[in-house]
């Protein structure tokens, strides 16, 4: 091969892999968008709430995830600004009386056994620790699912070329023991998996 040509070479290699680099994950992940452009920070800045008045736990220490419509309706049967996102979750959702489909980032497989309550009460991790900047976002992030296994892009698979982007905090496996070894906490596959 002449100079030339092998030069004409390299560039197509690096072209494709360049190529690929950017398309791949766009092959992997489907991406869906939340069903209200609900803003955490309103609800948590001028609105003037905390994340326990919608992010609680029980008292049998069960989980209340995102709150269900109702404690949205209290506010939101009227309008209180004059949005369109307000508008739109309005006719959508609370005059029909129909809960908001969300899709949440964080879901583990069904094999996974996780407890807020050990994590936040006794070991008195933040949220973002483990949720990243979720908790202050303008717009509900874009949730991305794996076309192969069906979970989302935070607790499936290894970061593309390893490295963590800012959404992926500590959903993984990996994560988990990582942060349990630190802790010096025992381990068997049944602490985490059922
Ligand atoms: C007015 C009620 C409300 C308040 C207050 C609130 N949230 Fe939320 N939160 C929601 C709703 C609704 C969703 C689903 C939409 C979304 O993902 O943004 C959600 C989703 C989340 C998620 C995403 C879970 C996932 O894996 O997809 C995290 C993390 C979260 N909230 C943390 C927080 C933190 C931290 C605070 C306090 C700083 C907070 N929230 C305050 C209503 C609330
Ligand atoms: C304590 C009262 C309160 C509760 C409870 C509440 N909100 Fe709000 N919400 C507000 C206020 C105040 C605004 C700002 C209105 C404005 O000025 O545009 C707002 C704005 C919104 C908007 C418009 C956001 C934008 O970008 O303009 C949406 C959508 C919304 N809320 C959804 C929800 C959902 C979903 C829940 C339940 C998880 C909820 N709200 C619970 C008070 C509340
Ligand atoms: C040790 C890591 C960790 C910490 C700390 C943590 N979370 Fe989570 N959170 C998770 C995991 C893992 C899930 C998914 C649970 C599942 O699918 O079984 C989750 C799920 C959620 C969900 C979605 C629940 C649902 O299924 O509807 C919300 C909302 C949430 N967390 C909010 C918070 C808030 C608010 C805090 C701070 C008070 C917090 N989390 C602290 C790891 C954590
Ligand atoms: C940032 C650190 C951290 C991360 C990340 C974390 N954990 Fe933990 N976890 C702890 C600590 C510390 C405890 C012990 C709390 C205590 O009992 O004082 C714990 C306790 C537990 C327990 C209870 C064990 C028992 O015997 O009571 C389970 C189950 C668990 N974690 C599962 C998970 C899973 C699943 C994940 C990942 C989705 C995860 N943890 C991520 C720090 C973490
Ligand atoms: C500290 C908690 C923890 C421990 C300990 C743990 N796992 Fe996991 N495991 C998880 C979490 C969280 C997931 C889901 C996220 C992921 O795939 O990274 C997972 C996922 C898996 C999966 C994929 C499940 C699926 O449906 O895709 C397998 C297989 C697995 N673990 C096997 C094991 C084995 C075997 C052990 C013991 C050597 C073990 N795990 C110990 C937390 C844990």
């Amino acid at each position: 091969m002449t100079f030339r040509g092998t030069l004409l070479f390299a560039g197509g290699v690096l072209a494709s892999l360049g190529l690929g680099w950017i398309a791949f994950p766009h092959a992997i992940y489907t991406s869906r968008q939340q069903p209200v452009e609900f803003s955490h920070k309103i609800h948590t800045g001028s609105a003037g709430m905390q994340c326990e008045d919608c992010h609680a736990l029980r008292e049998d220490g069960s989980y209340v995830g995102i709150p269900p419509l109702e404690q949205c309706a209290g506010c939101h049967t009227e309008p209180t600004g004059q949005t369109a996102a307000e508008k739109n979750f309005i006719e959508k959702y609370v005059t029909p009386n129909r809960e908001p489909p969300w899709l949440v980032n964080a879901r583990q497989p069904e094999n996974v056994w996780f407890s807020h309550t050990p994590h936040v009460r006794l070991a008195k991790l933040t949220c973002a620790r483990c949720h990243g900047d979720q908790g202050t976002l303008d717009k509900p992030r874009v949730y991305q699912e794996d076309r192969i296994s069906g979970y989302s892009r935070d607790i499936w698979g290894k970061p593309v070329a390893n490295v963590k982007g800012p959404t992926q905090t500590g959903m993984k496996m990996d994560d988990c023991i990582e942060c349990h070894r630190a802790a010096g906490l025992e381990h068997s596959c049944l602490d985490c998996h059922k």
